[in-house]
C-alpha cells in the first residue's frame, strides 16, 4: 500500500506524530526542537531532526537484528519514519550503568560511580507531575501495563543494555544511562518512541566528555557537533 500522510495525531516536545491511510501505521516527524526541564527550555538546532531520525533508525535496526521487536518500519525522508501504531504504556524504563542525573539528586550517591549491577527504574510519563518514579506495584494497581508485559519490558531493556553497551564501547563511548518506552501491537510487546542522544547519556571513555543532550541541559554548547561525532564514531550515516 502506498503510504499517505494524513492529519496530525499529536505533537510531543521533539516529534510530531501523523496518522496515515493505514490505521496500523503512523509517521513520526523528528523536528529540530530540543527541550529540557519539562519543556521550560526549548531551542531549535538546524539538522537536529534529521540526525535524530537517522540515528534512531540505525539503533532500532541493530536491536531488531538481535530479536527485539521495534515499531520502526522504515525511513521515509530526512526527518520522517514510518512506524507501527502501538498502544503505548504511560511508563518509562530507565537503566543506569554509571550514576549521574536524577539518581544522584534523589539518593545523594556519588556522581560518576560505576553501578554494578546496573540500576533499573520505572517513571510515570506525566509532565504535570514531573514524571515521578514508580514501582511495579503502582503499575499493577493502576493498570498502567499488564504484568507479564512488565516482566518482558525489563528483560528487553537489560538485553538492550548488554548489546548497546558493547556497541558504544567499540566507539570508545560509555553508555551511562538511557530511557525506553514500550507499547502493545496486536498483543505483542514492542519497543516504541525513539533511541537517540536526547534520551540517553554517552561519555567519551578517556575524557568522560558528555556527548548527549546534557550539553543542552547544562548549557555546554556543541550539541549538534557532539551528535555528529557519536554517529561518525559508530559509522552511522546521517
Ligand atoms: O534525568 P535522569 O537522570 O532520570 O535521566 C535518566 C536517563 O533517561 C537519561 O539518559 C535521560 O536522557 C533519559 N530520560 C529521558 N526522558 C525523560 C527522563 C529521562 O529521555 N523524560
Amino acid at each position: 500500500m502506498l503510504i499517505e500522510k494524513q492529519t496530525e495525531l499529536y505533537s510531543g516536545k521533539a516529534k510530531t506524530v501523523y496518522m496515515t491511510n493505514d490505521p496500523t501505521r503512523l509517521i513520526l516527524y523528528f523536528r529540530d526542537d530540543t527541550s529540557a526541564f519539562d519543556g521550560r527550555k526549548i531551542e531549535q538546532f538546524t539538522r537536529k531532526g534529521e540526525i535524530n531520525n537517522k540515528f534512531n533508525a540505525f539503533i532500532m535496526e541493530k536491536l531488531a537484528a538481535i530479536g527485539i521487536p521495534t515499531h520502526l518500519e522504515r525511513l521515509l525522508s530526512a526527518q520522517e519514519s514510518l512506524v507501527k501504531r502501538l498502544k503505548m504504556f504511560p511508563i518509562e524504563c530507565v537503566v543506569r550503568n554509571i550514576a549521574t542525573g536524577s539518581l544522584c539528586r534523589r539518593l545523594g550517591v556519588q556522581e560518576g560511580m560505576d553501578l554494578n549491577p546496573p540500576v533499573f527504574e520505572f517513571f510515570l510519563k506525566n509532565d504535570a507531575l514531573h514524571d515521578p518514579m514508580i514501582n511495579e506495584y503502582h503499575i499493577r494497581t493502576f493498570h498502567w501495563a499488564p504484568i507479564d508485559q512488565v516482566e518482558q519490558m525489563k528483560e528487553y531493556t537489560f538485553r538492550i543494555n548488554d548489546v548497546l553497551k558493547q556497541l558504544f564501547l567499540e566507539a570508545n563511548l560509555l553508555l551511562v544511562d538511557y530511557k525506553l518506552e514500550f507499547g502493545d501491537f496486536q498483543g505483542q510487546l514492542v519497543l516504541g518512541d525513539e533511541f537517540t542522544l536526547d534520551g540517553c547519556r554517552l561519555w567519551d571513555v578517556e575524557t568522560r566528555k558528555k556527548l548527549d543532550k546534557d550539553r543542552f541541559r547544562q548549557g555546554l554548547g556543541g550539541l549538534i557537533e557532539a551528535y555528529e561525532e557519536v554517529a561518525q564514531r559508530l559509522g552511522a550515516s546521517l
